[in-house]
């Protein structure tokens, strides 16, 4: 898509087209809706100068987007305007809103919360199609996204007007290799992760690299960095509080936080932290159910020992952000191998950091024997989760032949080098933390 396009679109004729489509038709049958819109005057009168095939790849893939864009974006998605890539690359609106609402309560003096004219307190530097900008400016903090691709510039602005925020929020064309840390009292930097092949792992591969960005939000008054949840600890700046968010217990995100964001003691020095967000439980409408885990500098390494009556499946935020001894901790738990992330106790204690099962049989892994045990509780469904174990679980979920009424969890992991099998089955309990 090109700016002329996306323009045509923001016109008053042009928002007409796009709602006189119908998603679900042009998701079924793109065809027929494509031809629909060749053949419609007002597509055509929305830029002469364009051929008609480009005004209606526009609408066409705006469409598409946004419907797709639901799944990140909930209802805003309907009236939010994105590129394939912005879209990819945004961050989705629970885990925008959580940082948000975490950066309004911990803002420095310096930054003004009543949005308007003047000089912009926070700066959202790689800003996108402008998901992390809204979620900021709807808490009244006045942003300045800069992004240095021009359509994505014209989708973040088109979204700050679609979501009423003008009052708050402006965007700019610019090079984040050229912003001074003095720039903005408040930063937020999301690198781009994705260079003309596909997603980049190599955090110096980031646009700006990872270095730049760090050194912009040490010497800011506070800063947040968003980069992928893999990132290697060994890159992470001493001077931030990292927090690994997961969201429905799937891991989205490493956010770094400096200056007056941190969260370590004294307020800013080196923490780690896990955060369970859940959507499900509907975490947009409110601040709604968010769960945290942090480290505890002084606790040792976790105890090992064999299985006790409940095993620990902890949520992947709280695995890579090495907190499993801390999460183990809470319940008095003990790891069954100390390199394997999953804790035993003798209580049962549900939270939203980890799945917790009641533990059947514990045994070293012998297909003949799980069978048996499977076939004698007349379990017929059969989750399969595994840590540290090489079987392959479509072959062994055909192999146990499984059959009837009842359910099952086995749990495939290793102790020093040998492998293990857990029967487990999941605990019904209230929910404590
Ligand atoms: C990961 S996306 C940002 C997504 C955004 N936080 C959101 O949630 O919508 C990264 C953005 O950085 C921009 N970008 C990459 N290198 C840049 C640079 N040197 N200066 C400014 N923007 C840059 C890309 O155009 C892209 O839009």
């Amino acid at each position: 898509m090109r700016v002329p396009a996306f323009s045509a679109l923001l016109t008053e004729a042009g928002r007409e087209v796009l709602a006189e489509v119908d998603p679900t038709a042009a998701a079924k049958d793109p065809l027929v809706t494509a031809s629909q819109l060749r053949e419609n005057p007002k597509v055509a009168a929305l830029d002469p100068d364009l051929p008609v095939s480009e005004l209606v790849n526009a609408v066409m893939t705006q469409v598409s987007l946004r419907e797709r864009g639901r799944a990140k974006f909930g209802e805003n998605a309907e009236r939010m305007f994105f590129t394939p890539n912005g879209l990819e690359q945004s961050t989705r609106r629970t885990v925008a809103e959580y940082r948000a609402e975490r950066t309004a309560r911990h803002l420095p003096g310096s930054v003004a919360v009543s949005g308007g004219g003047g000089r912009a307190s926070a700066g959202d530097l790689c800003c996108g199609v402008g998901a992390d900008l809204l979620a900021l400016a709807g808490r009244g903090v006045s942003v300045e996204g800069v992004d240095a691709d021009p359509l994505t510039v014209a989708v973040a602005r088109a979204n700050i007007e679609a979501l009423g925020l003008s009052g708050h929020a402006r965007v700019r064309e610019g090079d984040v290799n050229e912003v001074t840390a003095g720039d903005y009292p408040l930063l937020f930097c999301d690198p781009a992760r994705r260079g003309g092949r596909g997603r980049v792992f190599d955090p110096a591969a980031y646009s700006p690299p990872w270095d730049v960005a760090t050194r912009l939000a040490e010497r800011a008054e506070a800063a947040c960095l968003k980069a992928a949840p893999g990132i290697p600890h060994e890159v992470l700046s001493p001077a931030a509080s990292a927090e690994w968010i997961s969201v429905d217990g799937e891991l989205k995100e490493t956010a770094l936080w400096f200056g007056t964001l941190g969260f370590g003691a004294g307020g800013s020095s080196a923490a780690r932290r896990a955060t369970v967000l859940h959507e499900r439980a509907g975490l947009l409408a409110s601040e709604g159910p968010v769960a945290h885990l942090d480290e505890e500098p002084d606790l040792g390494p976790a105890p090992v020992a064999a299985a006790r009556r409940y095993l620990y499946d902890p949520d992947p935020a709280v695995v890579r952000s090495h907190l499993v001894a801390e999460a183990a901790a809470r319940v008095d738990g003990a790891l069954l191998d100390e390199r394997i992330a999953y804790f035993t106790s003798d209580r049962a204690e549900r939270s939203p950091l980890w799945r917790v099962l009641e533990v059947l049989e514990f045994a070293p892994f012998s297909l003949k024997r799980l069978r048996a045990a499977v076939r004698a509780r007349k379990a017929g469904t059969v989750t399969i989760k595994k840590r540290g174990s090489a079987v392959d679980t479509e072959k062994l979920r055909r192999d146990l032949r499984a059959r009837g009424p009842e359910s099952v969890t086995v749990v495939l992991t290793r102790i020093g080098e040998r492998p293990f099998s857990l029967l487990c089955r999941e605990v019904e309990a209230p929910r404590t933390a």
